[in-house]
């Protein structure tokens, strides 16, 4: 995949994804007992890219849990895409597919246990979310990218004591942004954590959102937070969510 050279030895420029593929399985193996115990596991890495992740989920799954796995990972960089199928193709991985597309329009008809996103950028994280409530995945856990949108829309005199500095007012909306999306998997029954990835020195893209599905979405506990989500939505921007 490039990460390493023949002898094992990661490339410099690779140090960091390497930890951050680490320390995601380290992140998985915790909630692996969230998972069925038997049957395939069914495995989505939605934004998917040059899929270091997803050969290295499949891996941990398949050989070394000795699972029977069946993965797909979604992208839209055709190049990448073949590049990846290819190279499950010659690692034996079959369980391991790859598909050309957008994530918004990917369906699946068998029950996922397990969506990943590592660093969909901007909103494309909010489509991994979207996308895995949808499947009723059993397990969530997304590592966000960089934010904008709310950046955009914040309107919230409250909280312009810190939005008028520009360097602030994008912590802000990163939190707050990470936080919507927490709630949001609330309110369809997911409970919640907000994790830190690795060392917040090497990348600011440090959070991994995971939300491990508990309830449905009509139980008192989500519809209290859907209550909690239009509140600080609406707060946040100034405009209605019933419009
Ligand atoms: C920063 S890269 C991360 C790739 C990979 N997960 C990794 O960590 O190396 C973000 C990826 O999201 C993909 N992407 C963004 N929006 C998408 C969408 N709507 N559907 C499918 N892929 C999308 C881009 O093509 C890109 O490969």
């Amino acid at each position: 995949m490039g990460v390493s050279d023949k002898n094992g030895r990661v490339y410099d420029k690779k140090q960091a994804k390497f930890r951050q593929i680490n320390r995601f399985l380290e992140l998985i193996s915790d909630i692996e007992d969230k998972l069925p115990e038997n049957g395939t596991l069914r495995i989505c890495d939605l934004c998917c890219g040059k899929s270091y992740l997803s050969f290295a989920v499949y891996h941990y799954f398949s050989v070394i849990k000795k699972r029977s796995v069946k993965m797909t990972g979604v992208d839209l960089k055709e190049d990448v895409i073949g590049y990846c199928s290819e190279t499950a193709d010659k690692l034996g991985f079959d369980g391991l597919e790859f598909i050309w597309g957008d994530i918004g329009l990917y369906e699946t008809d068998e029950p996922v246990n397990l969506v990943l996103s590592l660093h969909a950028c901007d909103t494309a994280t909010d489509r991994v979310l979207e996308k895995a409530v949808s499947f009723r995945a059993d397990v969530i856990m997304s590592t966000p990218c960089c934010h904008h949108e709310l950046n955009r829309i914040l309107k919230c005199p409250e909280l312009s004591f810190i939005s008028e500095y520009s360097m602030l007012r994008q912590k802000l909306c990163d939190a707050a942004t990470d936080a919507l999306r927490l709630k949001y998997l609330e309110a369809n029954g997911y409970d919640t954590a907000a994790i830190e990835l690795i060392d917040p020195d090497q990348t600011p893209k440090n959070i991994l959102l995971r939300g491990v599905r508990r309830r449905t979405k009509d139980s008192p506990e989500s519809q209290k937070a859907a209550g909690e989500y239009k509140i600080a939505y609406e707060f946040l921007t100034g405009k209605s969510l019933d419009n």
